[in-house]
Formats: C-alpha cells, sequence, structure tokens
C-alpha cells in the first residue's frame, strides 16, 4: 500500500497546545525543606521564559528536574504533548543543552575539547568549530579554559551548549559576573537563538529585554507568570525581593 505523503506526522498533528515543554506541578522536598511547591509551566517553541526569583528560591532546582538531577517527589513533564522522564545523559538527544551556574569546564581539556563534549552529530567538529565561532572565542579553540578571562569561560559554557543545536537551551544565571558590554551581547544571543530559551537570571534589564514569560519563584512557591511589563509591576515580586533583602 502507498503511504500518503500528505498525511501529518506526528508531530505535525500535535495540537498547538501540546508543543513544547510543559511541567505539571512539580514538587520537591530535601528532608523537610519544600524547595518547588507546587510548579507548572508551559514553555512553547520558540519562547524565551525566564525564571526569576531571590536566592533558595528553587530556581536551579527546577532546571534540575527538567534535566532529570533531582526526581520530584510528585508532579510530572511532558514534551511535545508526551510524558517525559528526564535522563542527564540522554538530554542532548532530546534537544536539551543547558549552561550550569558559574563556569562548568573540563580543565584537563581544550576549550575545542570541551566544546565537542556538546556536540553530537557526525559533523561534530564542524558544530563546535561554528559554535565557537558564534559566541567569539575561536581564537581561544587551542587554550585551556582555566587560562581564559571569566567572561570568555562563560562564552565557551554558551558555546558547548550551542553546539548540540539544541530545541530548547537553558540557562542558569548566564549574566553572572559579566559586564555591561557582555550583557549585551549576551542580550543580542538570546534574541537571535533559533530555539526555545528558559533562563535563569538575577539581572533584571537582560530578564525584561528579552523574555516573552517570566515566572517568579519565592521559596518555591510560584508568586507570577505573565510578560515582562506585568510582571515588573507586580506588588508581590516587588515584595519577596524586598522580603528577601531584608
Ligand atoms: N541537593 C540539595 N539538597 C538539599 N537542599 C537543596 C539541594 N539543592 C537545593 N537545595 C535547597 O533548595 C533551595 C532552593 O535552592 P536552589 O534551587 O539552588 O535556589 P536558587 O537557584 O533559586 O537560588 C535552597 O534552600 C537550597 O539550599
Ligand atoms: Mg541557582
Amino acid at each position: 500500500m502507498a503511504t500518503d505523503s500528505s498525511a501529518p506526522s506526528t508531530a505535525d498533528s500535535l495540537s498547538a497546545a501540546d508543543r513544547g515543554l510543559t511541567l505539571h506541578h512539580i514538587t520537591v522536598r530535601f528532608g523537610g525543606l519544600l524547595a518547588l511547591d507546587d510548579v507548572s509551566l508551559r514553555v512553547p517553541p520558540g519562547r524565551t521564559v525566564g525564571i526569576i526569583g531571590p536566592n533558595g528560591a528553587g530556581k536551579t532546582t527546577l532546571f534540575n528536574v527538567i534535566c532529570g538531577f533531582v526526581v520530584p517527589q510528585s508532579g510530572t513533564i511532558a514534551l511535545d504533548g508526551r510524558p517525559f522522564r528526564p535522563r542527564p545523559h540522554q538530554l542532548t538527544g532530546r534537544g536539551i543543552a543547558r549552561t550550569l551556574q558559574g563556569v562548568g569546564q573540563f580543565n584537563g581539556m581544550t576549550v575545542l575539547e570541551n566544546v565537542l563534549v556538546g556536540a553530537r552529530s557526525r559533523k561534530a567538529e564542524e558544530e563546535a568549530w561554528a559554535a565557537l565561532e558564534r559566541c567569539g572565542v575561536a581564537e581561544h579553540a587551542a587554550a585551556l579554559p582555566a587560562s581564559l578571562p571569566y567572561a570568555k569561560r562563560k562564552r565557551v559554557e554558551l558555546a558547548r551548549a550551542l553546539a548540540a543545536k539544541p530545541r530548547i537551551l537553558m540557562l542558569d544565571e548566564p549574566a553572572g559576573g559579566l559586564d555591561a558590554d557582555e550583557i549585551r551581547w549576551l542580550a543580542t544571543l538570546i534574541q537571535e537563538a533559533d530555539c526555545t530559551v528558559l533562563l535563569v537570571e538575577h539581572h533584571m534589564d537582560l530578564v525584561m529585554s528579552v523574555c516573552d514569560e517570566i515566572l517568579v519563584l519565592d521559596f518555591g512557591k510560584p508568586i507570577a507568570l505573565g510578560p515582562p511589563a506585568e510582571i515588573r509591576t507586580d506588588p508581590k515580586v516587588a515584595e519577596a525581593y524586598l522580603g528577601a533583602a531584608a
């Protein structure tokens, strides 16, 4: 029997609401500490979604749940409408790449070797070089990461994630320790990324300028979710940050 090439593929027949990453009622406890308290979030393809909140709010824990480093006590994750049980070693294959808070390179390896760890196709070397170029660190390919200034190491970390050509790029405090010029460069990179971006960040100007939507966590609880203009003027958000500063 001839196959009907006009029939929708499984991906095409997904309803728009199912596409992308969805977190349903995620709860994580570390002993007596409620690190995430019933967090739900929809991340449609191509969006840039920010996750903000005071230190200890649960932002990195949420990333760890999506990456499979932390298994929630309750709640589910779906990727394109199907149940998704993340396993750290399968993430690249599922199109998810993450940078770590701070810098996380292997020090016995060169910059190029570090970025090759991220690449996944048979054209790995080509992709690694393209990512190094895009991040402006190709000239340092043969250097050891530890020999580079911090901002350059952050760029290598980004290149490693981009080399995987992810559908979902997860950035945990990518602006930490960067100066204004570097942050402007980072904003452009995020805006031009042709993938979904999940951004945990304290630098409010960056978050407000690149995100389509922002989730605010406070002591693990989602206290606000909306576009930057709404979040900026939400009294609950201001209160959470003021409370944390006190
Ligand atoms: N593996 C862990 N074991 C115990 N407590 C943890 C662990 N990871 C995070 N926590 C705690 O959970 C809370 C949330 O941490 P985290 O997600 O790192 O916050 P954020 O990234 O928003 O600063 C903090 O109180 C932190 O100390
Ligand atoms: Mg964190």
